[in-house]
């Protein structure tokens, strides 16, 4: 994968992987065949054989089946996570129930009906403990089981002591189109939930929020018919939106925003907008949250194959966890989605890195970049001109790790040509501190 002239950040080897791809002619995406899981009527040896299994594990394995520590199968999809007194709390969609296609007013998606918001707790974020339900459905209109309540995302208020919650709210044709909040006192729950709104009068699908160092917290949002995103300065209370809101990456169909920051800039994961259907991940930074000015790093994959790269490792991006007190060092956290059983999609959580580039590397001037279109079909070209960037994200493929893994970022290789010469740097050894 080498083109003498476009940039090109030649990945690493891949560690052996299960093979996704058949090799030959047409390589189209496939994605990984599981068996299902039992998620519900879990006999007793069963379980005890899980919960030795979850106390035994100390790694992360991407893609695979995760236990909590009772030895359930964990329900928090689409979901973010909170660090809150030593203790993480990871909240998301409790997808426990059968997958069914709904067809309505000409769209069609596969659904779950709504149970409820999921809240598991850990010490190390990898034995989870599961609180029970954060947020129940039923109730509100908003909650009804035939609605759609996805990609919940809570931050704490200092002064206020809330856990809030923001949330993707829609109707099962994904028409109505809002954001949801909900509070508690506690981070487990039971969170109160207070609505859902259009911000501004516009259109909210898949949504997060971020807590700033100073307190301000954003809203962002995929609006415009999931043309455009908006970011949005929460109120002092974090319930609402202020007036005002910046258009981001417009026109470029993004969506699964997940905002993180790194030596004084902002950085935003994107994925593009293909349903359950796993695409490139691309992230954006920006000066500023309200700068309308988001730049393009490209797609952060590094790892495996071609194909898993470019599909980010058939996965949608969720979150960005920062690492406490460890500057440049993050958890990509994802979901592979399995449209057939959307219960037993599972977490992708690989180790991330926000790295100074090499001066040569910073007159790159174009990537090369490959997508494949819905239907498998590879094009090839180069990316519009990027501007020279000091940053670089990587999220590197591993098929088990650990924290302390981080400590060392990869050794990244960049290849560009730059005034008609042909640049090597391979010294990004350092990440920021
Ligand atoms: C995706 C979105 C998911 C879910 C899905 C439904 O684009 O990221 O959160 O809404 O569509 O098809």
């Amino acid at each position: 994968m080498s083109s003498a002239a476009s940039s090109v950040r030649p990945q690493q080897e891949a560690p052996a992987l299960e093979s996704h791809v058949r090799t030959g002619k047409q390589q189209l995406p496939r994605k990984r065949k599981r068996k299902s899981e039992p998620l519900h009527a879990m006999v007793d040896d069963v379980a005890e054989q899980e919960v030795a299994w979850s106390s035994a594990v100390s790694k992360f394995q991407p893609g695979e089946v995760w236990y909590d520590t009772e030895g359930r199968t964990i329900q928090a999809h689409g979901g973010g996570i909170l660090y809150h007194q030593g203790l993480y709390y990871w909240y998301g969609e409790n997808k426990a129930g059968p997958t069914y296609m709904s067809f309505n007013l000409g769209y069609s998606t596969a659904r779950v009906d709504i149970i409820g918001i999921s809240c598991y707790s850990s010490p190390d974020l990898i034995h989870w403990t599961h609180e029970g339900p954060a947020l129940r459905g039923g109730g509100h209109a908003d909650l009804q089981p035939r609605r759609v309540a996805e990609r919940p995302k809570v931050i704490y208020h200092d002064e206020t002591r809330r856990f809030v919650m923001w949330l993707h709210m829609d109707t099962e044709d994904y028409e109505l189109a809002r954001a949801g909040v909900a509070w508690s006192k506690s981070p487990t729950g039971p969170f109160w939930y207070q609505g859902s709104f259009r911000p501004h009068g516009q259109q909210a699908r898949d949504l997060t929020v971020y807590k700033d160092d100073d307190g301000s917290a954003y809203l962002v949002y995929t609006s415009e018919d999931n043309r455009a995103l908006h970011i949005a300065q929460l109120t002092e209370d974090y319930l609402g939106v202020r007036p005002g809101y910046t258009r981001a990456m417009v026109n470029l169909k993004r969506e699964a925003p997940a905002v993180f920051k790194s030596a004084g800039l902002y950085f935003m994961m994107t994925s593009g907008c293909t349903g359950w259907d796993p695409n490139s991940a691309e992230v954006f930074y920006s000066k500023s949250m309200m700068g309308s000015d988001w730049l393009p790093l490209g797609n952060p994959c590094m790892g495996a194959t071609e194909v898993e790269r470019t599909f980010t490792f058939f996965s949608q991006p969720t979150f960005v966890l920062p690492l406490p007190n460890q500057p440049g060092r993050f958890i990509f956290m994802a979901d592979q989605w399995d449209s057939e059983n959307l219960s037993a999609s599972r977490y992708l959580w690989l180790p991330m890195w926000v790295l100074p580039v090499p001066l040569p590397v910073q007159q790159v001037a174009a990537r090369q970049y490959e997508a494949y279109s819905a239907g498998g079909v590879k094009t090839m070209g180069r990316q519009p001109v990027l501007p020279p960037s000091a940053v670089d994200v990587v999220v590197q493929w591993e098929s088990m790790w650990q924290l302390q893994d981080l400590q060392d970022p990869p050794l990244t290789r960049y290849e560009s040509q730059a005034g008609g010469q042909t640049v090597l740097a391979e010294a990004i050894v350092q990440s920021f501190s």
